[in-house]
């Protein structure tokens, strides 16, 4: 399937918080526990990426940027019947392109996502540093 003639995407997007929390909860993931006021204030804090089949959200990638040094990338995620066409290719593709000439550019891999990840040159670590995470428990 050629992605571009079925879905489109939109650069600098709002994520609606209803589909926010329907893709969230089509993928198994659990959560967030909060107010709809404090996800959408969030959801607006990144630069997102947003994929549309006949103007439904079909999957999303969100941007956090400071603009200039550093920028991670969140929540890529896109509907289970529509995953392997190459739409979760094409948001990420995007979200790089936003944020290229910051020095570092990190994410939080799911097993899932790691091989398209991976494809677009991202380590687990390199001579200089690694990533490390902090759950809150
Ligand atoms: C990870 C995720 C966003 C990828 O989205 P996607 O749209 O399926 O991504 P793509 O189609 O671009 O690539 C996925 C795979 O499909 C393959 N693929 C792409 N186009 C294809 C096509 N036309 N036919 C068959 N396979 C294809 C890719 O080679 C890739 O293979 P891989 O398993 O070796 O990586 C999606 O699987 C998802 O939402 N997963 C659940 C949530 C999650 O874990 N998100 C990652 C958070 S870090």
């Amino acid at each position: 399937m050629g992605v571009s003639t079925e879905v489109s995407f939109e650069e600098g997007a709002s994520i609606p918080l209803a589909d926010y929390r329907r893709l969230r909860s089509e993928v198994g993931w659990g959560g967030p526990s909060l107010e709809d006021a404090e996800l959408a204030a969030a959801l607006e804090r990144t630069w997102n990426v947003v994929a549309r089949r006949s103007g439904e959200v079909v999957g999303f990638g969100r941007l956090l940027d400071d603009g200039a040094l550093y920028a991670s990338i969140w929540d890529m995620l896109v509907s289970p019947l529509l995953q392997r066409r190459g739409i979760g290719n094409e948001i990420l593709t995007r979200l790089i392109a936003h944020a290229a000439t910051r020095s570092l550019t990190v994410l939080v891999a799911t097993p899932k996502g790691r091989p398209l990840y991976e494809r677009h040159g991202f380590v687990a670590g390199d001579p200089r540093a690694s990533a490390l995470l902090r759950r809150r428990t």
